[in-house]
C-alpha cells in the first residue's frame, strides 16, 4: 500500500503516477486487480453515475456513500476522495469536520479539492491536521458556473502564470499533489518543472507526473460523448446492451430459463406433489 510521501518519490524517480476514478465495489476491484497507484472517488460520479449534468448536485453523503463501497472493493489502494461542491468553503471548521468524515467513515487517504486562493488556508489546515490533500488547477467542474463552460485553461500568458503560482502555492500550503485539468501540454510541463509535488494530467500532455481518467470513460461504459483527451481502451456499451436485449428477447420467447437454469425435483417427490 502506497502513502502519501511515495507520490513524491515516484517523481523523483521519474516513474508515472496512475489513477483511474472508481464509484462502486466493481470498478475499484478491477483498478486494484489492474495495478492503478490511486484511486480517484471523483465528484464526477454526479455526472457519470447519478446522471446530473454536472458535479454541483453532489452530497457529501453521495461521496461517503461511493467511496465506502470503492474501499470495501480495493483495500489495498491509495484511495484520494473529492470533497463536493461548497463542503470546504464555508469556514476551516466546516471543512475540517467535512474532510474529516469523509476519512473516518470511509476509510479513503486523502481528500481532493478544487481551486488555490479561496481554500490555500483550507489546504494548510487539513493537512496540519493530518489529512493528505490533493489539489486540482485549471478547468475545476465545480466552478463551471463561472468559468463559462468545460473549456482549456490557461491559453494565455496571464492566465497561465496565474497558474504557475497557483501550482505554487498548493504545494506551499502543504499538498501532496495536484491534479491538472484541461491545460495546454506546454504549461502543465511547466507547472510539473515548477513544483516538487506530482502533477497529475487530464487533459494536460504527456510531461506531467502521471495521469488520471474516468472509469467509464477509458471503458466506454454508459458515457455516449467523452472529450477529446480521453482515450476509451474499449467500447463497452454495445456489448452490454446487445446483452440486455438478448436476455429480454429470451424471457419474451420462454427460452430462458431452460433446464439448465431451473431446478428439478425428483420423480418421487414429484408424485408426492401432484397427491
Ligand atoms: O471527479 C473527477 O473524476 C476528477 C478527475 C477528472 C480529476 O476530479
Ligand atoms: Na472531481
Amino acid at each position: 500500500m502506497k502513502q502519501s510521501t511515495d507520490f513524491l518519490k515516484m517523481k523523483k524517480d521519474n516513474e508515472k503516477i496512475v489513477m483511474l476514478t472508481a464509484y462502486d465495489y466493481p470498478s475499484a476491484k478491477q483498478a486494484e486487480q489492474a495495478g492503478v497507484d490511486v484511486i480517484l472517488v471523483g465528484d464526477s460520479l454526479g455526472m457519470v453515475v447519478l446522471g446530473y449534468d454536472s458535479t454541483v448536485p453532489v452530497t457529501l453523503e453521495d461521496m461517503i456513500h461511493h467511496a465506502k463501497a470503492v474501499k470495501r472493493g480495493a483495500k489495498e489502494t491509495y484511495i484520494v476522495v473529492d470533497m463536493p461542491f461548497l463542503t470546504y468553503h464555508l469556514s476551516i471548521r466546516d471543512t475540517l469536520l467535512n474532510a474529516g468524515r469523509l476519512i473516518q467513515e470511509t476509510g479513503a487517504h486523502a481528500v481532493k479539492l478544487e481551486g488555490a486562493d479561496e481554500v490555500l488556508e483550507q489546504i494548510s489546515a487539513l493537512t496540519k491536521a493530518g489529512i493528505p490533500v490533493c489539489g486540482h488547477l485549471g478547468l475545476t467542474p465545480q466552478s463551471v458556473g463561472v468559468l463559462g463552460g468545460y473549456k482549456v485553461q490557461g491559453k494565455e500568458a496571464k492566465d497561465a502564470i496565474k497558474l504557475l503560482e497557483d501550482a505554487k502555492k498548493c504545494e506551499e500550503a502543504g499538498a501532496f499533489a495536484l491534479v491538472l485539468e484541461c491545460v495546454p501540454k506546454q504549461l502543465a510541463d511547466e507547472v510539473s518543472k515548477n513544483v516538487s509535488i506530482p502533477v497529475i494530467g487530464i487533459g494536460a500532455g504527456v510531461d506531467v507526473d502521471g495521469q488520471v481518467l474516468v472509469y467509464h470513460d477509458i471503458l466506454g461504459y454508459g458515457v455516449e460523448r467523452v472529450p477529446k483527451f480521453v482515450k476509451q481502451y474499449y467500447s463497452l456499451n454495445p456489448f452490454i446492451v446487445e446483452s440486455i436485449q438478448a436476455y429480454v428477447k429470451e424471457v419474451k420467447m420462454e427460452q430462458f430459463p431452460d433446464d439448465k437454469h431451473s431446478f428439478t425435483m425428483k420423480e418421487r417427490e414429484l408424485s408426492g406433489l401432484y397427491g
